[in-house]
């Protein structure tokens, strides 16, 4: 049952008078609240967005300048490359005679024979096969200068020179078990790139066994192994 005042409104009584400004007070202090803190997120939320929008910019920016850098390296490079092919360099196989080679002074078994022209002969002999990127620069450059320079220690293709000594056949057949027992030779370069010119342990022994050998029946004291 509901107390009615004159015309059917609720009877206002202080009681209900303070509930009802209470709740209004309490509603528009909820309501205004909520209202803040919703503008409060609101500008959270933009700043947010904003942030990830100038970020992804700077990102844009950065990366087009990524590909800017990346774009000259690359047109460097090239343009470098071309030129470059315009600087070949001499790749020779002189000729020689029976008389000056390896087999002329040292006994060459065809098994070490075969060793030594697979894992030696592109650049201690004159009979180099010369592989496709010797004929482009800059590795032409590479790999004439390791044929050049090893030819000149060791060609055995050239093996006798004027004033030969059996001393020079013995110093040069120690160098080599030396070199192949270290692992100096073959070259590592050559190595990648000629798979088949890899050395197992039976090669070196082979290699170094021949030459203590060849070393003793020349006349010297034979070391290697
Ligand atoms: C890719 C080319 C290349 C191949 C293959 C190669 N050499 Fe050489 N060799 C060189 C060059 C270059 C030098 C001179 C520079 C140096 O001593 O490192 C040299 C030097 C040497 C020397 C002289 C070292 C010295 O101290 O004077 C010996 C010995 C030698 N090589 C043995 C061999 C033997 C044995 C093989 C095969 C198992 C072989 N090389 C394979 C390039 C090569």
């Amino acid at each position: 049952m509901r107390k009615t005042g004159g015309r059917g409104y609720p009877r206002h009584t202080p009681a209900t008078c303070l509930t009802k400004q209470t709740g209004a007070w309490l509603t528009l202090f909820v309501s205004g609240g909520g209202a803040g803190l919703n503008i409060l997120l609101l500008q959270e939320a933009f700043r947010r967005d904003y942030g990830r929008k100038l970020e992804a910019a700077a990102l844009l920016a950065r990366g087009s300048l990524m590909k800017k850098v990346f774009k000259w390296i690359l047109l460097i490079l090239v343009v470098g490359f071309v030129v470059a092919q315009f600087f070949q360099v001499v790749r020779t196989n002189p000729p020689f005679t029976a008389t000056q080679t390896i087999e002329n002074i040292v006994n060459v078994p065809e098994d070490v024979h075969a060793t030594l022209t697979r894992a030696c002969g592109a650049c201690h002999s004159n009979q180099t096969e010369w592989p496709w990127y010797s004929h482009v620069a800059p590795t032409s450059w590479f790999v004439v200068d390791h044929v050049d320079q090893g030819r000149r220690r060791i060609n055995f293709s050239a093996w006798v020179r004027p004033g030969h000594e059996p001393q020079d056949s013995i110093d040069r057949l120690k160098a080599m078990c030396r070199e192949v027992q270290s692992g100096g030779m073959p070259l590592t370069s050559f190595e990648i790139m000629h798979w088949h010119s890899w050395l197992s342990v039976d090669d070196v022994k082979q290699i170094c066994d021949w030459s203590t050998a060849e070393q003793k029946r020349l006349g010297g004291n034979a070391s290697g192994n």
